[in-house]
This record gives structure tokens, sequence and C-alpha cells, in this order.
């Protein structure tokens, strides 16, 4: 049975029996479901419960619970617990423990101390999820499983003996021969040739953290490839046992991670983890800034790029906290906020972490539904509202996000930019710039992954952006210009196609490979330092203050320059050039998508508020549209008031309110933190 059925959106939550006394599980469970939440999940931390000792398995704690899930009726996702070994697994075993680059290895006390690559974890690890399978798959209250618990999150760089050794068997398939290897790797320079794979490794300590780019490159490539690889491995196994219709699924979205790759090798949709009041804790005390919650819904975006419809295994429910870090409990209305925020984005189904917040260990602090008493609260209450709001919302479910906007990104260049801060910095301004612009003026807008897109995947969006593709490949270029000699219109950012997909610089004319498709050249370019701040070029009559980078453009063929700078010693260079190309169009613009240049993008365009006709929004309100495979004709329109003020709306037409079923048109206003979901249907 199949959580995310496009029938209804649900409510779950993550228990942890282990935490609380016996005789309280019944009790518990009864008062979810009383709250509408209808699936728990279990066990991503217990292998010590089951696995006592090597190769002694028991399960009796958790039969004991499930038949109680199944009495109550309590639906179960049932975890590998391969987040955290035993004690006595990494005591006896400690070749299956990650170390730092130094090759220092992380003891037991904390979680995701293990690496992907030991043969010995990977064994203990078929055998675990094996047993669990093998018992657990037939059990009927149990309706999908997780795979370990968010794989890379808390590190993400491996530098055990094993990985070592991996990397070199994954160097070898990849690049054949050593003459390969240094060519990819440019060890021509300050004399890295490698002439024997034994002296290939990780990136161990230099003297500066300035190791090798190329290297780097692959190092993040090689990891990802071990978790999707790991992952694999319990997911073949899950395969074999479970019931038709349950479900695997992981949870996060984490660093040097593929989750594209991982969810089409081995999931059936990827569950995010979302806690949106993280924006507050840095350091002891919290900041106010009552917006950073939104910064939640372009995570949401890249979830979707994965799974249009997904879940969140955990959404956040109470305050942040550990023994470093102090946060604000959610205020009233919070929780409905956060969650109808993952629900506007496509989610399905949506868990709360955790049922009650435990009394010990790390995370003490980290509060779940409940406080340590167990008694019913306000946060209790609120979960039962949403569950009234989401039955009502069932018509919602299986219906996907709706955007006509698109930004490009690929994971070569999110790897490449954490070892190049020369695309970095340019990467992180425009795409919190580009997500500001479209969070303002109300334009839903989609990520999609260029390496992991086919040929006619672009065709829906009007406007595409790929703000900083510093490695393009001849396939991604063809993938381009299909979209753009089909009518799309594409806009470039700075330093677009500057290098190869080892992250070598080419020695083309830039940009490169899209120098044709954009009728750009670009002879000179420049890092804007701070002393500079912005440079000014002007657009059909807008300002844009062009910030951290200026690629100094001329016009090829029949392209024309459409803003010129108009300060420094390069006044009077392109800072864009507009070029046609087969049925559509493209701009070179030389600069970051900063969220007023982005607005000027959008507006000019035609792509922002592209719902302005039916509703009008202050910024503070997220707009976000669900519909039937994402047609225009009709679907759902999503208010979400992220301030605490109360906010003005204006609907222009009359429309259902699905919470109330009463038909609304004209002005209202939105209290702090409120949702609205409206029926919305097209006037042809
Ligand atoms: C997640 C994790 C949970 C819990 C939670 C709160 O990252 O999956 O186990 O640690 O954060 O910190």
């Amino acid at each position: 049975m199949n959580l995310i059925d496009g029938k209804r959106i649900t409510l779950g939550v993550c228990y942890y029996p282990e935490h609380w006394p016996e005789s309280e599980w019944e009790g518990d469970l009864k008062r979810m479901l009383a709250s509408g939440i209808e699936t728990v999940r279990v066990a991503e931390f217990a292998w010590s419960l089951i696995e006592t000792e090597e190769g002694v398995f028991n399960y009796d704690f958790f039969d004991r619970f499930l038949s109680l899930a199944e009495s109550v009726g309590m639906k179960v996702i049932f975890c590998t617990p391969t987040a955290t070994p035993p004690a006595w697994l990494t005591e006896k075993y400690p070749e299956v423990l990650n170390t730092t680059a130094e090759g220092v290895p992380f003891r037991h006390g904390f979680r995701r101390h293990y690496n992907y690559n030991s043969p010995k974890y990977r064994e203990l690890t078929e055998r675990i999820v094996e047993k669990s399978a093998a018992h657990y798959a037939g059990h009927p209250a149990v309706v999908g499983w997780q795979i370990d618990n968010e794989l890379n999150c808390e590190i993400a760089e491996f530098y055990s003996e094993s990985d070592a050794a991996a990397f070199r068997t994954f160097l070898k398939k990849k690049y054949g021969t050593l003459e390969e290897l240094n060519k990819a790797w440019g060890t021509i320079f300050w004399n890295q040739t490698y002439t024997d794979w034994q002296e290939v490794d990780v990136p161990r300590p230099t003297p500066t953290n300035r190791v090798n780019p190329h290297r780097k490159l692959d190092f993040y490539r090689f990891i990802s490839d071990s978790a999707c690889s790991y992952a694999k491995l319990q997911s073949d196994i899950l395969c074999k046992y479970k019931k038709p219709g349950d479900f695997i699924t992981t949870n996060g979205l984490f660093g040097n991670l593929d989750s594209h790759r991982m969810t089409e090798e081995s999931l059936d949709f990827i569950m995010y983890d979302s806690y949106p009041n993280f924006s507050y804790c840095h350091g002891l005390y919290f900041r106010e800034d009552p917006t950073k919650d939104r910064n939640w819904s372009k995570h949401l975006s890249e979830v979707r790029s994965i799974s249009k419809n997904f879940g969140i295994m955990e959404q956040q429910s109470g305050a942040n906290g550990s023994m470093e870090m102090m946060a604000p409990v959610p205020k009233p209305g919070q929780i409905t906020l956060w969650t109808m925020q993952s629900v506007a984005h496509g989610a399905d189904f949506v868990s709360y972490f955790r049922w009650r917040t435990v009394t010990k260990g790390t995370e003490m602090y980290w509060h779940g539904i409940l406080d340590y008493s167990g008694r019913d609260n306000r946060r209790l209450a609120e979960v039962g509202q949403i569950h009234e709001k989401l039955e009502k919302l069932a018509c919602v479910a299986g219906t996907e996000y709706r955007a006509r906007v698109a930004v490009l990104r690929d994971y070569d260049n999110i790897w490449n930019d954490q070892a190049d801060v020369w695309q970095r910095n340019l990467d992180e301004a425009s795409i919190w710039g580009l997500f500001q612009a479209c969070q303002h003026t109300h334009t839903p807008y989609d990520y999609v992954y260029l390496d992991h897109c086919g040929e006619g995947d672009l065709s829906r969006y009007d406007v595409v952006f790929y703000p900083h593709g510093v490695i393009l490949t001849e396939e991604r270029e063809e993938i381009l210009k299909h979209y753009v000699g089909q009518g799309g219109t594409l806009v470039f950012g700075c330093r677009t196609a500057v290098k190869d997909i080892h992250g070598i610089c080419v020695t083309d004319r830039l940009p490169g490979l899209v120098r044709d498709l954009a009728g750009a050249d670009i002879p000179e370019y420049t890092a804007v330092s701070p002393e500079d701040g912005s440079v000014k070029a002007v657009w059909d009559g807008t300002e844009l203050r062009t910030t951290l980078f200026n690629d100094q453009i001329t016009a090829r063929g029949d392209a024309e320059v459409l803003a010129s700078y108009s300060e420094g010693y390069y006044k009077g260079a392109g800072a864009l050039v507009h070029n046609r190309y087969g049925h559509g169009e493209t701009y070179y613009y030389g600069s970051v998508f900063t969220a007023d240049v982005a607005q000027i993008f959008l507006e000019k365009l035609g792509a922002a508020e592209p719902f302005g006709e039916v509703v009008e929004l202050p910024a503070e309100v997220e707009l976000a549209v669900r519909s039937e495979g994402g047609d225009a004709r009709g679907g759902f329109l999503f208010l979400l008031n992220f301030s605490r003020e109360p906010q003005a709306i204006f609907l222009k037409r009359e429309m259902e309110n699905m919470y109330t079923g009463g038909m609304e048109a004209g002005e209202y206003t939105l209290a702090g933190y409120e949702t609205r979901v409206y029926k919305y249907i097209a006037i042809e």
C-alpha cells in the first residue's frame, strides 16, 4: 500500500518506542490516531536492539511494537538501522569507521561515523537488512521502508583506507590508464604526475587546502557514487522481500550526493526533512528574521526536481535545539504554515519530527510535537487542525507544482563550485537572487537538473535561466540548443562554459561551447572588487547594477548588445547580449542575478506574476500552484503568509476556499502565518 497514492494527503510522525516505557506505547499510538496521524516511522537508530551481539538477531521488541500498531490500525515505515552501528561492531571492526583526512577514525558516540566502502560494513549491512526485510516485509502494519537515515548528513567526505582503495577502483574504471588520469587532472602542473596506481589517494592534508581541483571534483563524484551504491545495496535486498505497493525511500538532501541518480536507481520517491526554523539557529542566541523560513521553499523546489510528489519524513514541529543551539518554539500557525509549504511544493505525505521530546542525549533540546511530559499541548492541537485541512485537500493529492520558469543546475557545477570560489560566489548570489525575485513577484519556478534531463524536458518552460554553467559538455549544449531552437528563451549568466568536464579551463573563445547559441564573444572579464561595489549598465532605460563579476561581451553575427557597462575602464563593453536562434532567443548577461537584476529579467521577459490576473499579493505572501499534470487550465492556489503581520490579498475572481468550502472574491486579510488554498479555474 503506497502512502503517496494520489488519493489523500496524510500525516505521520517519527516515533522512538525505545525511548519510552512499553506501557505508554498504546496510549501514544491512540492519541496520534486521534490527531489524524496515520503512520509512524521507527527503528532508524535501533541496530543494537535487533542484533544484540554479532550474528544474534532478536526481533521481540519490534514484534511487540508492530503487533500493537497493527491492532490499533497504525501504519509503520520500518527503517534499516545502518546510520548508527553498534559499539560492539565498531570496536571489533574499526575498519568500518570513516576518518578525518589525516586518517584519524571517528569513534563511537555520535552517528554517521561509518564509511560506505568497507567490505565488512557492507557485509554486515547486507545481513541486517536481509534479516529485517525477511522478518517484516510481510507484516500487515508495514507500508514502506526507509534506507539508513540522511545519507551524507553531518559528514559528506570519506577518507578511510577502504575509501582510498575504492577511489582507485573508481578512477581505474573511469580513466582506464594513468595517462588518461594524469591528463584529466592536469597533473603536469606542480609535478603531480602519477606513475603507479598506488600513488593515487583520496585528497590528504597538504600545506594549504588548495589541492588539485580536478582531483577534488572526481573525489566528490566518487563520494556520490559510493553513497548511491550503498543505497542500492540496501534497496536491492528490500526489493526482493517487500510487499507489492510498499515503498522504498530515504530522507534528506545532502552534499556530495547525486540524489536524482540515487532515487532513479534505488527509491520509489525521495523524502525530505524540513526544518524551516534552522535559519534562526546560529550560536547560542537566535536571530529574529521573520522571513528566512521561506528559504525552505527553495529546498523544496530541489526536492521536487527529484520526485514531483514526495514525502516529508521529518517536518519540524518543535523548537530546534542542541547543547549549542537555542531557538524559539514554532509560533501558533507556523506548523501549519510549514506543513502547507511542503504540500504546496508537492508533498503528499508529511510526517512530524518527533512525537515527544527525548529527555536524554545529544538531542534533548530538539523538540517534537510534545514536550518531555507528553501532556497534550498547543502544537498537538494544531496538528489535529492540519489534519482536518488536509482532509479537505484530498483532491490536491497527485497534482503537480506548476511553473513556467526554470533554473538549471547540474551536479558537476555544484561540486565544482565547492572547490572553486570563482564559481561559488556567483552561484550563491544568483541562486539566492533568483529565488528572492521569483518569491517577491509570485513567479513559481522549478529547478531542472541538466545532467538528468532529456531533450524535450525544457519545452514546458517559457523562460529558463542557466546562471553560471561554468562546466559545460556538448551533450548538455545540445539540450540547450534544442530548447531554444524550438522557441524557448534561455538566459545565461557570466562565466558560462569556461571549463570542460574535468574542470580544466578551455582555450576556445568564451563563452566556449555556447558562443554560437549566445551570439557572444568575451575577450575579457574581471571579478568586481568590493571597492568597485557594482558597475552600472542600462537595459532599455532600466538600470542593472552588476556585481561580483563582469564578462565584457561583444555581439557576434546577428546578435545585439542590449546593455553596456557605463563606468570604469571597460565603459562601453557589452554587459548583455541578445541573440535569436531557431524559433527562440538567448540572453547572455555578463554578471550575476542578484534579486534586483533577476526581477528585471522576469519582468522584461514577461514571466513575472503569471497569476496576476487572478490574485494580487504582497511580497510577504508566497504563491504556489498545484494542478493536474502541471496543467494551466485549473488547479489550486496556495497562499502562504510568511510574515507575522497580517497581509492584505485581493482575489480578482470568485474562487472556492478549500478550507471552508465558501466562495470568495475581493479583498481579504491573511493573519500572520495564515495559509489559504483556493481552487482556481482558468478563464479560456
Ligand atoms: C535530522 C535527523 C533526525 C534528527 C533531526 C533533528 O537531521 O534525521 O534524526 O537528528 O534532524 O536534529
